[in-house]
């Protein structure tokens, strides 16, 4: 990583099905459309965003894993793949990830790993943005010390609600002790629908919440059946059809975020 302008933004949220994963193709997907270059990091040993993204890797091809096992035998094009789209670039992963955690227990430094290894690839992308497994573990920790800034997708519903004060608390115990620098860059809420009572209900929770409401981006997600339908032809719905609700939002997201400076 080379360049200050670079925007490194970890997408995280403990709980899982909240939009993560689709919220990090789509808006990767529409930086691009805004003329600036991105790159997604997938740390989700799920490897739910390379699929997304239509990555079929080789066996035996390097993936995140080697380069947080062992970074210093990988070159940038070992490890760093084209998507199908123009300046939309992906780390992929596999399931190997998993076992990262058990093999890193005893090494030294070993929350830096991701970080370190970035780094030592001399990046050059306009945004970073990072896909995260739906848990606390050391690969969310490698997630936090690597990034600047999270953008928190926050599914409308009260589960994902009640669980954000929580996450808020991870945060400020990785500021305190692994990275300093790390801000909360946003909250968005994600599968909204506005026919439902509850989900009326906690987006204007969200929305007045003292703890929250200052974090909350304009934009909201909408739920949208095309999301599905593009995963099943594994692009981002932004590449998939204008029309959707998932096309407009995610680029009014992508607007909003770049306009969204000044706690890097
Ligand atoms: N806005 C949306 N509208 C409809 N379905 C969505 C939307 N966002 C996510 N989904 C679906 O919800 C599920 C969980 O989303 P995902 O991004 O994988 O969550 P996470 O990464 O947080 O686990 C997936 O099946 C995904 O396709
Ligand atoms: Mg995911």
């Amino acid at each position: 990583m080379n360049s200050n302008k670079m925007r490194c933004i970890a997408v995280a949220n403990e709980k899982g099905g909240v939009g993560k994963t689709v919220t990090v193709i789509n808006l990767g997907a529409a930086i691009t459309l805004e003329n600036r270059s991105a790159l997604i990091v997938d740390m989700d040993p799920q490897a739910n965003a390379t699929k997304g993204l239509g990555i079929d890797l080789p066996e035996n091809a390097p993936s995140v894993y080697d380069l947080i096992m062992d970074s210093k035998s990988l070159k940038r094009d070992d490890v760093v793949l084209n998507t199908r789209w123009e300046n939309l670039d992906i780390i992929p992963s596999t399931v190997d990830l998993s076992g990262a955690e058990v093999e890193l227990v005893d090494e030294e430094g070993r929350e830096n790993r991701l970080k370190e290894a970035l780094v030592g690839l001399d990046l050059d992308y306009d945004f970073i943005l990072i896909d995260t497994p739906p848990s606390l573990s050391l690969l969310t920790v490698n997630v936090f010390a690597t990034a600047k800034e999270v953008l928190i997708p926050c599914q409308t519903h009260p589960y994902a609600f009640a669980a954000l004060d929580e996450l808020f608390d991870t945060i400020a115990a990785i500021r305190e002790g692994i990275n300093p620098d790390l801000h909360v860059s946003g909250i968005v809420a994600t599968l909204f629908d506005k026919r439902t009572r509850v989900g009326r209900k906690v987006l204007n929770q969200l929305q007045s919440d003292m703890r929250y409401r200052d974090l909350m981006f304009n934009t909201v997600i909408r739920h949208n059946t095309t999301i599905a339908e593009s995963a099943d032809v594994r692009k981002p719905v932004v590449f998939f059809r204008k029309s959707s609700f998932g096309y407009i939002d995610y680029n009014d997201l992508a607007e909003e975020l770049i306009a969204k400076t000044g706690f890097s």
